[in-house]
This record gives structure tokens, sequence and C-alpha cells, in this order.
């Protein structure tokens, strides 16, 4: 099924406009899986046949592989996520307020180097509208935890940011199993600035008071908080993070968001603004995950994500130290039997390995002090 996505899909999606295509694509996935039989069919041909099982955030996931922020900004296939077998979906990112995004085009390939270069700008229908539509699905049993990503609205000035993320954590909180703090996207100008200091430690205090506020009238446990980082922070400024992150007992980070780097600045997909994101983000991403790792003593869950087209990719992030991972970029150029060819080949190497189980690699190739 991989060679059928290389040879004629991926071909036709390349010569569409990239959100075009996007948006073709999760048409075709949501029609596919509103139907017994088309999900069955889903499922055969794309869900890994053995599970990887992982515990994190107090929530067992079959695996470690998820779909990464911006896929599904609205929330419109949640069926069809877990009929192509991921392990979670994260949907958004969301903002308090409905909001336009960036004048199109905004989204390119870079086909060669397998990269995106995408200056969305937080496109959403807003969280009142999303939590409408998560609380219809509630007609159907979700088999995958879902997760949402949590932007800040363009209107809203970094001052209010924090009530304008707890806002949105309210609205969807009985229907989301694990919220991302995404502090790190380069499209909403200043959002960035959010990750230091005051502001940072005033927004997750501000989303942990509402958690525990939801908890208490909604009944049931607080659900994990998480912070994504952007990949072009300096190490001592990741580490300022990290000691604000330990100090508001956040749950994990999800390192990494797109990259202001470029590998160059001659190809055209390179020259237009915004966040880069695919292979040549691999490695930078990986170099923070492992700095993560050994800073916190592997006392902070990772969920690594930035250039993950393979196994081999999946390893190396997961010996780095990260424990779930996630690829925006890589069903782009290797469709949906990505996750597939993922877990069957995360699971061949723990085979080949010295190691007893995935926990195990986990941080395996970080030396601690
Ligand atoms: C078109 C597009 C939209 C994105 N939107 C979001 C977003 O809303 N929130 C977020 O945290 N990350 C967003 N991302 C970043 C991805 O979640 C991911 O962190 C990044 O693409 C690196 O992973 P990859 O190399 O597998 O693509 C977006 C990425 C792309 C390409």
């Amino acid at each position: 099924m991989g060679r059928v996505f290389r040879f004629i899909s991926r071909p036709l999606l390349a010569v569409q406009d990239s959100e075009k295509a996007h948006g073709r694509s999760l048409l075709m996935l949501r029609i596919l899986s509103s139907n017994p039989f088309t999900r069955f069919m889903l499922r055969t041909l794309y869900k890994p046949t053995h599970n990887l099982p992982i515990h994190r955030f107090g929530i067992d996931f079959e695996h470690p592989f998820g779909m990464a922020a911006g896929m599904d900004k609205r929330a419109e296939a949640l069926r069809g996520w877990e009929s192509i077998g991921l392990g979670f979906s994260e949907i958004g990112g969301i903002t308090m307020l409905e909001q336009e995004g960036n004048p199109k085009p905004r989204m390119f390939r870079h086909g060669g180097d397998r990269a995106l270069v995408n200056r969305m700008g937080f496109n959403n229908p807003g969280s009142e509208k999303v939590a409408l539509r998560l609380k219809k699905s509630r007609k159907y049993n979700r088999k995958i935890p879902v997760w949402a990503n949590l932007g800040k609205s363009k209107l809203t000035p970094l001052s209010e940011a924090k009530d304008d993320y707890a806002t949105t954590l309210r609205r969807l909180w009985c229907d989301i199993d694990l919220f991302v703090i995404n502090v790190s996207s380069p499209n909403t100008p200043g959002l960035r600035d959010l990750q230091h200091g005051d502001y940072l430690s005033s927004i997750i205090q501000e989303c942990m008071a509402e958690n525990l506020k939801s908890a208490d009238m909604y009944g049931g446990k607080t659900k994990p908080l998480l912070i994504k980082i952007a990949p072009d922070l300096s190490m001592p400024e990741l580490e300022l993070i990290l000691d604000v992150a330990l100090a508001a007992n956040i749950d994990g980070i999800v390192a990494t968001n797109t990259t202001l780097q470029r590998p160059n600045d001659e190809d055209k997909a390179y020259k237009e603004s915004g966040g880069c994101s695919g292979t040549p983000l691999g490695e930078r991403s990986t170099e923070l995950i492992h700095h993560i790792f050994k800073y916190t003593n592997g006392s902070l869950p990772i969920v690594g994500v930035g250039g993950i087209m393979s196994s081999d990719d999946a390893w190396e992030k997961i010996i780095n130290g990260a424990s779930l991972l996630q690829a925006y970029a890589g069903f782009v150029f290797e469709g949906p039997g990505l996750t597939k060819e993922i877990v069957n080949g995360v699971r061949r190497k723990l085979r080949d390995s010295k190691y007893a189980s995935l926990e195990e690699a986990i941080g395996s190739s970080v030396v601690l002090n």
C-alpha cells in the first residue's frame, strides 16, 4: 500500500496547491471513515498488526506513534485517525476566538528534501465551535486518546494570553484526554515570547487552575498538561523553560514545533516565510529531546516530533529520550502507511536490541549525571 501512495497518490498530490491537497486528503479520510465497511478497509490496510503498548500521563497507548498538531485543526476526522491505526491524535491549534489565519498561499512543499514550510497562523473555528463538534462525536466510542493543542488568538494581547489558553481548555475539557500548551508556533506575532519567565508560569498556573475547577465540576481527575517548545531556543533558554515547567509540575514536554531555520535560502519553498518542518528539522529536534532528557534526569516525559519519516528516525528519537512520537510532514510525504512502518520497524529494532522493553530503550543513548 505504501507503493500505491508513493507512485500514484503522492505525485497526484504534489501537483496540487499544498493546502488544497491537504483539504482533499482530509475530506477523503472523513468520507472513508464514516461507514463501517470502509473503516474496516482502512484498518486492514493501515493499522499495525501488533501493538507496542506504553503508559504515559496516566493513559494507555496501544503504541507510541500519533498525529501532530496542525493536521486536523477543526477536529473533523477523529474517526479517520483511529481507523488508520494511530496511537493518538492531536487536534488544533485551537484558539479562544475563531480566526482565518494568514492570507493564502501559506503552506509550501519541498519534495526533494521532504520538507514543509507553513505560515498558517492558527486558522481555526475557535474553541466554542470545536467544543460543539467534539460533543457531537460523543455518539461513538472513541478508541484512541484525543489531545488538544491550545494556541493564542491573534487579537489577544500577550498580557491576556493566560485567559485565552485557559478559556479554550475549559471549553474543551470534557472531551479531551490531554492538553498541549503551544507557545512555540512561529506564525502568531509574539507567541514565542510566551515561552519565557512570567508569561509561561502565569499561563501554566491559569490552565492548571481551570483544569482543577473542571475536574471538580465534572468529576474525575485533572487532565495532563504539556508544553510545546520551539527548536530555535538556545540550550540556556531551554533550561530556563524546563526550570519553570518543573517548578509548575507540568506533566511533559512536546519537542518540537517548526523551525525558522532553512537548509538554504535558494530553493523556492525555503524563500517563503514561516516555520519549516520535515527532514531538515529532524536532527535539531532530536538534539533538544536529548538535552531535555539529560537536564531533567529522565523525569519529564517527552513527546518527540520533527522529521520522523521512518522507523530509523523514530528509534533515534526514542533512544534520545522520547517516550511518545508524532509526525506531520511524514504523513504528507510517506502517506498513511507510515504508522505501520514505524510501529513494525520499532518492534523489530527492539527485538534485535539489548533492551527488554520499549521503556528500557527510552533515553538509552543519554548519559545521565
Ligand atoms: C501546516 C502545518 C500546521 C501546523 N500547525 C500547528 C499548530 O497549530 N500547532 C502546533 O503546535 N504545531 C503545528 N504544526 C507543527 C507540527 O505539529 C510539528 O510540530 C512540526 O511540523 C514538526 O513535525 P514534522 O517534522 O513531523 O512535520 C504545524 C505544522 C504544519 C506543517
